[in-house]
Formats: structure tokens, sequence, C-alpha cells
């Protein structure tokens, strides 16, 4: 997509799974424009820093390992704990002070690592939701199997900005031609505040006068925490699922995407293929949308039909406020 919205957002963006670093794992990233070293320490704390170290600049992640307190650099062995401080020089009895790698804020939750991205340099300003906690009763009180590793997708080297996929939550009408959905949903309910969007959708005749009731049959409940983590809870005559789909930069042309299924365990367990299916079917949507979007161009303004107009404005009125300051137009 060529866009001119910033690809520096602020908010949270997931970086991996974590089950991609085990233990004492070192993985190297590259997101914001950043070369990055995710590790885990021995006490189980995953990490995240600036990938290059302070004394000569060696990559971490590209040989690093894990020892007590940190991280050791390949190239002589200085050692630097998750808080980004040099800890130990082999050669040297006192450390450095005076040099500093950055480290980044980072949370796991719902089987994923999320790194929090803010070019102005602040703090986390919200938290990212639970999963499967976050939709009411009726998936709270669904038994989930763990969707790593199997219920997992990774879409790299995309064209594919944030915001773009956040607008789905105002784009009932792509479901018939994108999703091959007969009609259109409604939307029910919409809920909006600094850092959240929420929408409920209804599908089927079910819905069709567009009245929300308690009940939750064939609905589908999107919920965004800024424009980089999103989650859609579905509730058909299958049972329920849960997906995420986050977009994280890669740099100011590319993005990518990671997609995380969750399908509820019903009458039917992990081992029979009914899970499989499920999986299958939830996972067969996601790679239509990224088809329009890697090769759309955004608009401002686009051309829309009166019906959804408000909703498009107020949702880029939004998604507005997680860009930076520094990059205010
Ligand atoms: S470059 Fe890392 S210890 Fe020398
Ligand atoms: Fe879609």
């Amino acid at each position: 997509m060529r866009t001119e919205l910033s690809m520096k957002p602020t908010g949270w963006f997931q970086v991996g799974w974590s089950g991609d670093v085990p233990s004492g794992g070192v993985v190297p990233l590259r997101y914001f424009g950043e070369d990055l070293v995710a590790f885990r320490a021995l006490d189980g704390t995953l990490h995240i820093l600036d990938a290059y170290c302070q004394h000569l600049g060696a990559n971490l992640a590209r040989g690093g390992c894990v020892v007590d307190g940190g991280i050791q650099c390949p190239f002589h062995g200085w050692v630097w704990n998750g808080q980004g401080r040099n800890v130990h020089i082999p050669y040297q009895d006192r450390t450095n002070t005076a040099r500093r790698i950055r480290a980044w804020h980072t949370v796991e939750r719902n089987e994923s690592i999320y790194l929090w991205h803010d070019a102005d340099g602040g703090e986390p300003a919200w938290e990212v939701p639970d999963a499967l906690t976050s939709f009411g009763e009726h998936v709270a009180a669904c038994t989930f199997d763990p969707a790593y590793p199997q219920g997992r997708g990774h879409f790299t080297d995309l064209h594919v900005h944030p915001q773009v996929v956040a607008e789905n939550a105002v784009d009932p009408h792509h479901f018939r031609f994108v999703h091959r959905t007969p009609d259109s949903p409604v939307v029910l309910e919409e809920t909006v505040d600094d850092s959240t969007w929420t929408a409920r959708v209804g599908f089927g005749r079910r819905w069709a006068d567009g009245v929300a009731r308690p009940d939750t049959m064939n609905t589908l409940v999107i919920l965004w925490s800024g424009i980089g983590v999103s989650f859609n809870a579905e509730h058909t005559r299958d049972g329920v699922r849960v997906v995420s789909i986050c977009t994280t930069p890669v740099d100011d042309e590319r993005t990518e995407i990671f997609a995380t299924y969750w399908i509820d365990r019903g009458e039917t367990d992990v081992n029979s293929g009914d899970y499989e299916r499920r999986l299958a079917e939830a996972q067969a949507a996601l790679p239509d949308d990224i088809n329009i979007w890697h090769h759309q161009k955004y608009l401002e303004p686009p051309g829309l039909a009166t019906s959804e107009a408000a909703g498009f404005r107020k949702l880029r009125r939004w998604a507005g406020r997680f860009y930076p300051a520094s990059q205010a137009s």
C-alpha cells in the first residue's frame, strides 16, 4: 500500500509469540526500523533491547548468549541486563555506567509478545487486553486449547498499514465480497474510548433489524487496542472462536501481520479432526483480506457511500491520536 500515514504509530505491537523465545533463548528482531534483540533471562523474564552492544557495536542477537544477569556479547563478553545496563566486563572490575542500551517495554499475554512503541518516548498508556476474557461470558465460559503452535499465521513483507486493518471495524460491506457472506453484517453496538474501539456486529436474519439484544449467536465482536492489536470473537452454530490480528511496522515501507486463533473446545477435543477443520476455516479468511490490503492505495478523503461515511470518518479521527506529535501534519 502507498500511504502518507506515519509508520511510527504509538501503542502496543506484537513482535512474536512467547513460545518463540524459550528460556535462555536469543532471537533477532527488526521492527520500527530498529534492529532488536529479544532474550529470555534465566528467571523466565523476556526482555527486548536494541541489538547493538554499547562497547564496540556487535549485534547481541548474532551470537550473544543468556548468562546469569543478562545477555553476554559475542565479541568481548560484556554482559548487559534486561534494563540495558552493563553488569559485567570480563577484564575489568568496574562496569561501564556511562553507556546504556535502550530497553523496550514488553508484555507477554495471549501467548504473544507485545512491544510498546512510542516515537516521542512516552511510557505505556494502556494495557493489552486479555483475548479470552474481554468479550463477556459467552467467550470467557469457553475452554480454549493453547493457540501455539498450530493456531498461528505470520505474514511478512507486506505493504499493509496498521490503520487500514483497523478500518475493518467500520467496514461491514467487504464481508460479502472478500469473505463471500450472503449479506453484509449489521453494526449493533459500538463503544470507543482513548485506546479502545469495540464494535459488535450481527450476521443474518436474526440481526437484520439492527437491534442489539443480549443474545450472542451469529455475532462478531471486534476489539481494537490502539491500531496495532485487535481481537475478533465470533459465535456461530459451530462454536466460539477468537482471532487476534496484529499489524506491526518493520520499517517505513513494510509491515508484518501476526494472527493467532483460539478455537473453543466445545464437545470435541483438540485431537479430533473437528478442531482441525474449524481451525482451517478460521484461518481461511485473513489471506483474502491481506490480498486486498497489500495492493490497496490509501485515499484521503475516500469516496464513501452515505451510510458508511460517518463510521470511516470517526475511525480515522480516532486513529489520528496514535501518531506521534513530532510527526503531526
Ligand atoms: S562489542 Fe560487545 S563486548 Fe565488545
Ligand atoms: Fe475481512
